[in-house]
Order: C-alpha cells, then sequence, then structure tokens
C-alpha cells in the first residue's frame, strides 16, 4: 500500500462516512449475533464494512481462520463489488477476496472475504446446513425485499441458535432498519449518517415549461384536491421559437399521457398515463438539453429493462448530438451484460465528452457511480407481479415506489449538487406507493417451495408462515400443486428423484427438467439451445418498422414445425454454422437476431453441460449425449415434457385459430409466435413457456404437440418421481422403434380419450 496510488487509495477509503463509525461497528459485532447497519447508498456499507471486519480479523490473529460471505442480490454487484474490494486492498481478485455468482467465480485457497449471490449462499446451505466454517454472513441490500433474502433470512433464523459463535449483519439502504430489527429479536441498529448534497427534482410540469410548455389545473374544485384536471398549455411565444425542436418531443408526451382532460386525483385514475409506454422522444430531449446546456457531469438514465434501454440506445445513436462519441459515451447498465463494458461506467470519461449511462433499478442501490450529477427518471420499473387466483405471473412496467424515486433522484448528488428529471409530474409522484411490495409476495413460488423441501426446512407452509411477511396461502398452495403435477414432489410432498435433482439446477424447476430429460433422451445439444433461450431471451429480435420482414425471417426458421422453440434451435445451429465462416454478424442482420442473445446462449449451454456433467447426468460416453438430437419428434416431446402442464388446446376456427387453457379459457397467442398467423396449426395442442396477462392472456411461445406425445410426456408421467418417468419414455423410444409395442398406447387409451374430451 506505499504506491502513490494505494495511499490514494486509502484516503478515499478514509474519507467515506463509515469510516468514522467504523469502530461503533465492530463493536457492537463482537458483543450481538445480530447486527443491523443502515446508511445511505455510497457511505460505504458494501466496500467498506466486509474489510473491517477483514480487517479486525486479522490483526486478531483470525485471518486465517475467519470466512466473511457477503451476499448481493445479483451478479453483477458481486462481481463488480468484489473487483473494486481487491482493488482497494491492492490485491488480485481471488487472493484474499473473491466472488462466486451462479456458474462463474474467482475464488483461491487463502480467499477469506467472498461476494457471492444470494442464490449462492442458499445453495451452499444444501451441502452445509450450518455453514459450518463461516464465521460472518453479511446479507446485503436487505431493504430489496428480494425473495431470495427474505427466505435466506427465514433460514439463518433457525441456523443462529445452533451457531452461537456465527455472526450476522443485515444491511440496508433506506431507513426501515426497525422491522428487520424486531425480526431478529430486537437485535441493535446502526446507522451510519450519510453525506450528499441537494438535488433538485424537476417534475414533468416544470421540463414542459423549459419547452415551452406550461402543465396547468383548471376546474379545481377545491384546495383537498377533491377533483383536480390537469392540461397542457402552450406559452404561445416561446412556443412559436422553438417548434421545430420540441414538436416531436412534446407530442410525445401527449401520447405518454393524455392530459387533455384527465383527472389525476386517484391511483386508479392514472391508467391514462399508460404505464407501458416510456417516451424515448422525451428522454432525448432532456438529455439534449443537458448536453448542451448543463454543468460537466455523467447522467444516469432509469428505464424499466433491458429491452427499452437497447431500443432507446439504438434511437440515441442516431442522434447526431447524442450519438457523436467525441461528445457523449453512451453506456448501457444491466445485469447480464460483459464485465469489460461494465468497467467503463466507473471510469471518468475524456475531458469534453459527457457520459451517460442508460441503468435499469440497479443503478438505485447497489451500484454507484461516482460522477454523476444529473438523473432522468422515467418513474417506472418492471416488477413481476403474481396473479395468485388466476396462478399467472405478470411482468409488467409499473410505477414505482416513492422511496424508489427518492433513491433515485439521490443518486445525482454524490459529488456536487445534482438535478435530477423525473418525466412525470409531481401529482403523479403524490400517488405512488411508499414502499415497494416485497418479491415474497409477488411472484411464483415453485423454486423456492423445491428449495425449502431439499433443504429440508419442514413443511412448506409451515415454514412460510414465519417469513417476514408471509406469502398468501393460495400462492403456496399453487406452488405445491405444480409442483406435484410435473413430478418434483410426490402426493406427501416429499421431494421425488427428479426433485432432488431439480434443487440442484439453478433454473426454473420446468427449464431444469427439460435439461434432465434431455440428457436422459440423449437429445442433449438442442434441448440445452432451449433452455437457454428460455432463461436468456427470445434472440429474434422485433423491430417495430420492420416486423413483417422480422416475422417472415424467424417464420423461415419454424418452417412446419409449428414451434418458436425449434426455431430458436434453427437459428442457433444456423449461427454457429456462419460463425465457423466468419460471418456471424451478416448472419445476424439478415435474419433479425440478436447476436448478444446468441453468445449469451451459447455460454449458458456450455455451462448447462457442465452442471449436467458434475451432476452424473450426461451419459459416460459424451458422444452418446447428442444420438437422437436429429429426431424432430424426440426434441418436440422433451419440450413438452418440461413445459406441461403450460399447455392449451388448439381450435381451429374459419379463419383465425382459437386458444384454450384449462385454467383461463380463451388465449391468445403473442404476434411474435409463429403460431400467431399461420391459418392452421395441424397439432391438437399447444406448449408454452410463459403466459403473460396484459389487457388478455397472451402466450409468449409455443410448440405444437400431437396427442400421443402429449399423453406420454406431458400429464401422466408425472406421478411417481423419475423412475416412473423412465420406464414410462423408455417406453416410448420403443414404441417409436418398435410398433409392436403400441400396447403401451392401448394401455394408456383410454386416458387419452378422456383427455380430448375435455378439450
Ligand atoms: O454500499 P454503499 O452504497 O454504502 O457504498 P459502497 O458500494 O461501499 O461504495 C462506497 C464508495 O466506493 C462509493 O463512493 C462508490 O462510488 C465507491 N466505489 C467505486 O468507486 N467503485 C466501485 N466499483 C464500487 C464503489
Ligand atoms: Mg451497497
Amino acid at each position: 500500500m506505499e504506491s502513490p496510488e494505494g495511499q490514494k487509495m486509502l484516503e478515499f477509503r478514509r474519507s467515506l462516512p463509515a469510516y468514522k463509525e467504523r469502530d461503533a461497528l465492530l463493536n457492537a459485532i463482537s458483543q450481538n449475533q445480530v447486527v443491523v447497519v443502515s446508511g445511505e447508498t455510497g457511505c460505504g456499507k458494501t466496500t467498506q464494512l466486509p474489510q473491517y471486519i477483514l480487517e479486525s480479523e486479522i490483526e486478531a490473529a483470525r485471518g486465517a481462520s475467519c470466512s466473511i460471505i457477503c451476499t448481493q442480490p445479483r451478479r453483477i454487484s458481486a462481481m463488480a463489488v468484489s473487483e473494486r474490494v481487491a482493488a482497494e486492498r491492492g490485491e488480485k481478485l481471488g487472493e484474499s477476496v473473491g466472488y462466486k455468482v451462479r456458474l462463474e467465480g474467482m475464488k483461491g485457497r487463502d480467499t477469506r472475504l467472498l461476494f457471492c449471490t444470494t442464490g449462492i449462499l442458499l445453495r451452499r446451505l444444501l451441502v452445509d446446513r450450518d455453514l459450518r466454517g463461516v464465521s460472518h454472513v453479511i446479507v446485503d441490500e436487505i431493504h430489496e425485499r428480494g425473495m431470495n433474502e427474505d427466505f435466506l433470512l427465514i433460514v439463518l433464523k433457525d441456523l443462529l441458535p445452533r451457531r452461537p459463535e456465527l455472526r450476522l449483519i443485515l444491511m440496508s439502504a433506506t431507513l426501515n432498519a426497525e422491522l428487520f430489527s424486531s425480526y431478529y429479536g430486537g437485535a441493535p441498529t446502526i446507522h451510519i449518517p450519510g453525506f450528499t448534497y441537494p438535488v433538485r427534482a424537476h417534475f414533468l410540469e416544470n421540463i414542459l415549461e423549459m419547452s415551452g410548455y406550461r402543465l396547468t389545473p383548471y376546474n379545481q374544485i377545491d384546495d383537498y384536491g377533491q377533483e383536480k384536471m390537469w392540461k397542457m398549455q402552450k406559452q404561445a411565444q416561446s412556443f412559436k421559437k422553438r417548434k421545430s425542436q420540441l414538436t416531436s418531443a412534446v407530442e410525445d408526451v401527449l401520447e405518454d399521457a393524455d392530459f387533455r382532460g384527465c383527472s389525476l386525483r386517484t391511483r386508479e385514475s392514472l391508467s391514462c398515463w399508460n404505464p407501458d409506454s416510456i417516451g424515448f422522444n422525451l428522454i432525448e430531449h432532456v438529455l439534449c438539453h443537458i448536453v448542451r446546456k448543463e454543468r460537466p457531469g455523467a447522467v444516469l438514465v432509469f428505464m424499466t429493462g433491458w429491452d427499452d434501454i437497447n431500443s432507446l440506445k439504438g434511437q440515441l445513436q442516431a442522434h447526431p448530438l447524442l450519438g457523436d462519441p467525441s461528445k457523449v459515451l453512451l453506456l448501457a447498465c444491466h445485469g447480464s451484460m460483459p464485465s469489460s463494458e461494465q468497467r467503463l461506467i466507473f471510469e471518468k470519461p475524456e475531458d469534453g465528452v459527457r457520459k451517460i449511462v442508460l441503468a435499469t433499478n440497479m443503478a438505485e442501490t447497489s451500484i454507484t457511480i461516482n460522477d454523476v450529477v444529473f438523473v432522468v427518471d422515467c418513474g417506472k420499473a418492471k416488477e413481476t407481479s403474481y396473479d395468485a387466483l388466476n396462478n399467472t405471473p405478470c411482468l409488467l412496467p409499473s410505477w414505482i415506489s416513492k422511496a424508489a424515486a427518492r433513491q433515485r433522484r439521490g443518486r445525482a448528488g454524490r459529488v456536487q449538487p445534482g438535478e435530477c428529471y423525473h418525466l412525470y409530474p409531481k401529482c403523479v409522484y403524490d400517488t405512488f406507493a411508499d414502499y415497494q411490495l416485497p418479491e415474497l409476495l409477488r411472484t411464483p413460488l415453485q423454486s423456492l417451495c423445491l428449495q425449502i423441501k431439499s433443504l429440508e426446512l419442514g413443511g412448506i407452509t409451515e415454514f412460510l408462515s414465519r417469513a417476514l411477511q408471509p406469502p398468501e396461502l393460495l400462492s403456496v398452495q399453487n406452488a405445491v400443486e405444480y409442483l406435484k403435477i410435473i413430478g418434483a414432489l410426490d402426493e406427501n410432498e416429499n421431494l421425488t428423484v427428479l426433485g432432488c435433482n431439480l434443487s440442484m439446477l439453478p433454473v426454473e424447476p420446468k427449464l431444469g427438467k427439460m435439461l434432465i430429460l434431455g440428457a436422459i433422451f440423449n437429445c442433449l445439444d438442442p434441448i440445452m439451445t432451449v433452455v437457454a433461450g428460455l432463461s436468456v431471451r427470445d434472440p429474434f429480435l422485433m423491430p417495430f418498422d420492420k416486423k413483417d420482414l422480422a416475422e417472415t425471417a424467424k417464420a423461415q426458421f419454424a418452417g412446419q414445425e409449428y414451434s418458436d422453440h425449434i426455431a430458436v434451435i434453427r437459428a442457433y445451429e444456423g449461427w454457429k454454422e456462419a460463425e465457423r465462416e466468419q460471418s456471424g454478424y451478416e448472419y445476424c442482420w439478415k435474419n433479425f437476431l440478436s447476436a448478444q442473445t446468441l453468445k449469451a446462449i451459447h455460454s449458458l449451454r456450455k455451462q448447462f453441460f457442465y452442471l449436467l456433467k458434475d451432476a452424473g447426468l450426461v451419459d459416460q460416453n459424451v458422444e452418446n449425449c447428442n444420438k437422437w438430437s436429429h429426431d424432430e419428434h424426440l426434441v418436440r416431446a422433451v419440450i413438452c415434457a418440461g413445459l406441461f402442464p403450460g399447455i392449451c388446446s388448439v381450435v381451429n376456427k374459419e379463419k383465425s385459430i382459437a386458444m384454450k387453457t384449462m385454467e383461463d379459457g380463451q388465449v391468445l397467442l403473442h404476434s411474435n409466435s409463429v403460431n400467431a398467423e399461420v391459418p392452421k396449426v395441424p397439432y391438437p395442442w399447444l406448449v408454452f413457456n410463459e403466459k403473460v396477462k396484459v389487457n388478455a392472456v397472451f402466450l409468449r411461445d409455443s410448440t405444437g404437440v400431437s396427442d400421443s406425445i402429449l399423453l406420454l410426456f406431458g400429464g401422466n408421467i408425472s406421478r411417481g418421481g423419475l423412475d416412473g418417468h423412465l420406464k414410462m419414455l423408455g417406453g416410448y423410444l420403443e414404441f417409436f422403434m418398435k410398433p409392436a409395442l403400441a400396447v403401451m398406447y392401448l394401455s394408456v387409451k383410454r386416458e387419452l380419450e378422456e383427455l380430448i374430451q375435455r378439450k
């Protein structure tokens, strides 16, 4: 640490607010088994506190025996933070500081401080229930109330009495620390007082004013907000002057939110502010304003997800000012981006270049970009919500909470006074909920229930009733029922052989099942592609203005297969072929494919292979594992086995196809599906991975399957665990090869008939 760089780093560390609390923190930790630490984002909780513990253990000559685990809700923060902490210690990553995230890690024999995702720690609990050898567990970002974190808190609560010397530290950004403290029987709370510069908030009305528009209330009934109506008024003079530049931005606003006569009194009436749409032009306009007129400083733009970050990035790159690399460094910040791009986010750009980072709500609390002076907040975040009554997950952009909006704004005041542009009116902000609902209460619980069983934590319902805020009973029952249907749990809620295997794979249970069957049936390559595609995202791009061409390209891959999943398999195979001939890029361009997504699929596939191999599920003779990959019947059948009970019946009507699922009645196919526009799907059933409720229920992706495939690979293989499956499925293979075994088919014929009748 003698180098000038090391000195500078040391000074930086000492300047952080956490440093003043160092002794108090260490004291509290040595005196108490559980300590809650709260403090403003950027005060040094994540990077400093684990180091303080490490340093004090080293001072107390326990350096060699301590083992500190600090969990992060996201991969990217675990990786970025560990890299930072290693650098602060003047070490390489993997020496005393390491990280581990799903399928990746950097950790050595001397690693004493490990940053990992919460999921990794839960996985470790599978094989080491008492966390033997771990001296400190730090659970970071608990205020986010992620499902894994809430789950971990219950598990640790049970573990603490068994491990009296284990120390647990909970870290949270915003206040609300009392909630966690009382959950652990009144654990002491230490607050790190922070310092941030003031940030000026501009709401939409102020932004419009800058642009020559005014948002004015009219028809105001009384001061107590009985009925407030708003309208846009042109400020005639200035408007004329600046019209050309602004027309599109303002029109965008008008489209985004119908101001004309909209009532903004209650949260319900906000539906006229369609939270689905984000005003790209408005964002572009605000960014131009900042780049042209404002003082130097980086800009952080909060978007809802990868999709709109990418589309916005595309739009901005085409802009004469914002797309000029000599003036603007445009970066995206998202959980699945490569680490080389990650680093750029934290670096200072060259003089005269304005850094603009497009991020998701990840940048709210878990990463800190020091030079941000301007924040642009679209006011929305994509959040999964779960409709237990209809057993349907919904992924919709929705308004964020007041706490989140405040947090976003705060990101602008790290180094000097900042500005925040909220792209919605103040009166809309006033209707936001105070805090976001915990994830445990708004997502399906299948993976979690499987984990509870595999960790032998007792009855699922009883266990979850001890959560900080327990989920609804109906959601728990739905999840358990689902696990029984897919054969992961038996009638008595015990794990089956399949269930055991599934709990070892870090993917959703249905995708895990598909992988296992792909391995068993030796058609691993195509199945790994399907599963990777379903866990990353669809590689097919559907640009708004070229949708027809894009759809045609996708349809070519599907050919006569009536399957979105098989289209992905073929697109991936084609891309690999093209890559070998150095023409991967052209191939993607021509076929409307995302090279980035295909690369992600490629690397995920490799990881799946090692996981399955580790689990002993891949054929000893590796060459065998693709012996049946060319058999599209079999691939279709394995897809069906994985996606069941995601199934709907096809009722071909005159021109359009009507679909029905068991629970929802009529459903629609998403327009991006290859089955959406075909005149007739010659299969009686479609299996799907995802249905989404928007205004109607839509199936995003689908594959046609026949009665016999459904019967043999779908419902009736669901009971009896993997052994039962294997017998049945073994029969299937022979059935295809030796028609004499049609006897087997006959034995299930009655069930088939019933199934068809129910349709
Ligand atoms: O966890 P908390 O939000 O309290 O703060 P932190 O993540 O520990 O960050 C403390 C300081 O280190 C902040 O000023 C960050 O900007 C800085 N930091 C950094 O410069 N580069 C990183 N990769 C991580 C943190
Ligand atoms: Mg932090």
